[in-house]
């Protein structure tokens, strides 16, 4: 496994006439937390879709697990190992926890067109996603839209380790979940460091960053501006990058 998971050389995006990335470099070290952080704007939630496939670089270099790649879908992206948790678009309401771990996976028995679900075979499966993922509270047969937000992003952690994912990259996953529900949404991300997978996390939340973080890149106007280990800096200096306040400079 090459030191970096993920490696973005002098990555742009523009949207017409508006550059939203304007020559990124940055490196995502294999088995690690990296947390972006940047204000309104700064280009973090364009560069977390350049890699997981909604939007195309205009041009720049990325590399995943040493190897040049082009991600031109979503699917491209999957297939590299990448999955991407959403607040909000991670799981759809009308589906139960082992439909939605199973969507667009489904199980099926007999031979086409004679096919069934198998929905016993898709019910132990799901038992298993959640145990590793170490929930056992999750009840496999009710509805999302009944859940609460951490158990919500509980359900999108699991399906996205459980098809073997290399990298998971999440765009703000506590924004809109209340304290307990965040401190279980922490637990999570820090097991799938401990199991070795490689973890991008977008953050408005410094005490977030500063307790799960390996790495932390501050990202401003589109660019990454510069990186810290946790242990070497502090939630003051972080706050000064951001907003480039001169102490930082
Ligand atoms: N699809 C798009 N079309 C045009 N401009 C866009 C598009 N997506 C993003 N932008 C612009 O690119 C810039 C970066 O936006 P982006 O959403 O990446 O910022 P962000 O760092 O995620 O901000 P936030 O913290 O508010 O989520 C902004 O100026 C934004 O208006
Ligand atoms: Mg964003």
């Amino acid at each position: 496994m090459a030191e970096n998971m993920i490696e973005l050389r002098n990555v742009e995006k523009h949207f017409g006439g508006v550059q939203a990335l304007r020559g990124v470099t940055m490196n995502v070290p294999a088995g690690k937390v990296t947390a972006i952080i940047g204000d309104n704007g700064a280009g973090k939630s364009t560069l977390i879709k350049c890699l997981s496939g909604i939007h195309e670089p205009t041009s720049g270099e990325l590399l995943v697990d040493g190897a040049p790649v082009k991600i031109a879908s979503p699917r491209d992206s999957r297939a590299l190992g990448i999955e991407t948790v959403y607040q909000d678009l991670a799981v759809i309401d009308t589906l139960t926890v082992v439909e939605n771990l199973y969507l667009s996976r489904e199980l099926r028995i007999g031979v086409w067109p004679f096919q069934l679900l198998n929905r016993k075979k898709m019910k132990r499966g799901s038992a298993e996603m959640l145990k590793r993922i170490g929930n056992t509270t999750l009840s496999l047969t009710q509805e999302i839209g009944g859940m609460s937000g951490g158990q919500r992003q509980a359900v999108a952690i699991c399906r996205a380790v459980a098809w073997g994912a290399k990298v998971v990259i999440f765009d703000e996953p506590t924004a809109a979940l209340g304290v307990k529900e965040s401190a279980e949404v922490h637990t999570l991300i820090a097991s799938l460091r401990d199991q070795g997978i490689t973890v991008i996390l977008i953050s408005h939340n410094f005490e977030e960053v500063m307790g799960l973080a390996d790495l932390i890149w501050v990202m401003r106007q589109g660019r990454a501006l510069t990186s810290r280990t946790a242990s070497e800096t502090s939630g003051q200096e972080l706050v000064a990058l951001l907003t480039g306040a001169e102490a930082a400079q």
